[in-house]
């Protein structure tokens, strides 16, 4: 591995950020593939052989989005050990907000984090990625100290049930990172975001085009959204080409080596993506972290809630080394390259 202070003096940070905590939370509901099979034409063969997808988890009744993105920041800052009023952030990466105005001041709310300032960010499954990156810049420039990153999704919600083209991706839940600006212990070593609105029709979550008459001569439009469009295919080529990429960029721009990753952690979408990337790197598959076969697709909480499963479980150590990388919706995709450094 090359020498850890090679990486901090060569990183996009002048101020460190630390990773010291993370947490996650899932629906009690687990609906299995046989399941989906008494509903669409389906069956666990084809959807455990096209995707690694063994079972999802499905917030219903007594549950809510907002309650497991609670639940998930709470135990990522329990595991960081912080005071909830030394937060000053929170961002809530989800697609699936319970108010369009912002889900993320409910959290606060909850949490007590009475001196952070709380927003919603929304870049479908790469959004836990932007998010990051959009904390890293506030403590990176020194106006905070502490954030609290969630990626949170109810997709539930919004797949059309009846449609096995997506009904059987996608599942709910929450996780989350606790980030600290530190001067010495460089955590985030870099990233790289990008988009391409241009290929956004590969898939939707839209809003329907339904005009009511409002008063005689003016219409308004119905606030109403029509259930998840994926072009499967289309978004799994721009997975597999575009996520090598970026990810092999930021390897050279910080010139570390791929047998010197720890752990490769990618947006939970399908296994066979997970298997491509990694053998683009030659990275053993003992080294690519997934627990698609338990949850599925939860959109953007796929990358925290993976991480703190591996943490939780003691795979991931402190110290190590992550290379992480986010696609989905947008088009948008992203990736990052951190060290673990939380206390597990
Ligand atoms: N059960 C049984 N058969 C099915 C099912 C199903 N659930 N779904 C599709 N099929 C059938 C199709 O009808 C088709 O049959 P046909 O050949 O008779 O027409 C056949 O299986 C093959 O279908 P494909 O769509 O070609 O299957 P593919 O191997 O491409 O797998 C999948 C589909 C799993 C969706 C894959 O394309 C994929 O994972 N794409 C990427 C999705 C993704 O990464 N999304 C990430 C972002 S999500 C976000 O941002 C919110």
């Amino acid at each position: 591995m090359r020498a850890f202070l090679d990486l901090i003096s060569n990183s996009q940070w002048d101020s460190g950020i630390s990773f010291v905590g993370c947490g996650s939370a899932t629906p009690q509901k687990v609906i299995s593939n046989h399941q989906l099979g008494q509903r669409v034409d389906t069956n666990d063969e084809w959807i455990q052989s096209r995707t690694g997808i063994g079972e999802r988890r499905v917030i219903g009744d007594h549950e809510s989005l907002i309650d497991l993105a609670t639940d998930a920041a709470l135990n990522a800052v329990e595991m960081a050990d912080w005071d909830v009023k030394t937060i000053d952030l929170i961002i809530l990466a989800t697609s699936t907000p319970e108010d369009l105005f912002g889900s993320a001041p409910k959290i606060q709310s909850n949490l007590g984090a009475s001196n952070a300032f709380a927003f919603d960010l929304t870049a479908a499954c790469s959004g836990f990625l932007f998010a990051l990156v959009t904390a890293s810049q506030y403590l990176a420039s020194g106006s905070i100290k502490r954030a609290v990153v969630i990626g949170a999704d109810q997709l539930s919600k919004w797949v059309d049930w009846d449609d096995r083209k997506t009904c059987v991706l996608f599942g709910d839940g929450a996780g989350a990172v606790a980030l600290e600006s530190s001067g010495d212990k460089s955590g985030l070593i870099g990233y790289d975001l990008k988009s391409d609105g241009s290929k956004g029709g590969c898939l939707n979550l839209s809003q329907s085009n339904i005009f009511l008459n409002l008063v005689q001569g003016a219409t308004h439009q119905k606030g109403e959204y029509l259930p998840i469009k994926m072009e499967g295919k289309e978004v799994y080529k721009f997975a597999v080409k575009e996520v090598p990429i970026i990810l092999g960029e930021i390897l050279e721009k910080y010139q570390i080596k791929s047998e010197n990753i720890d752990w490769l952690l990618l947006h939970q979408a399908n296994q066979r993506i997970l298997d491509a990337v990694a053998s683009r790197f030659s990275i053993p598959s003992e080294k690519v972290l997934s627990n698609l076969k338990h949850y599925g697709n939860t959109s953007a909480a796929t990358i925290p809630l993976m991480l703190d499963e591996a943490v939780r479980d003691h795979r991931i150590k402190s110290g190590d080394l992550i290379a992480c990388s986010g696609f989905g919706a947008g088009l948008s995709w992203g990736a990052a390259l951190f060290y673990w450094h939380g206390p597990y």
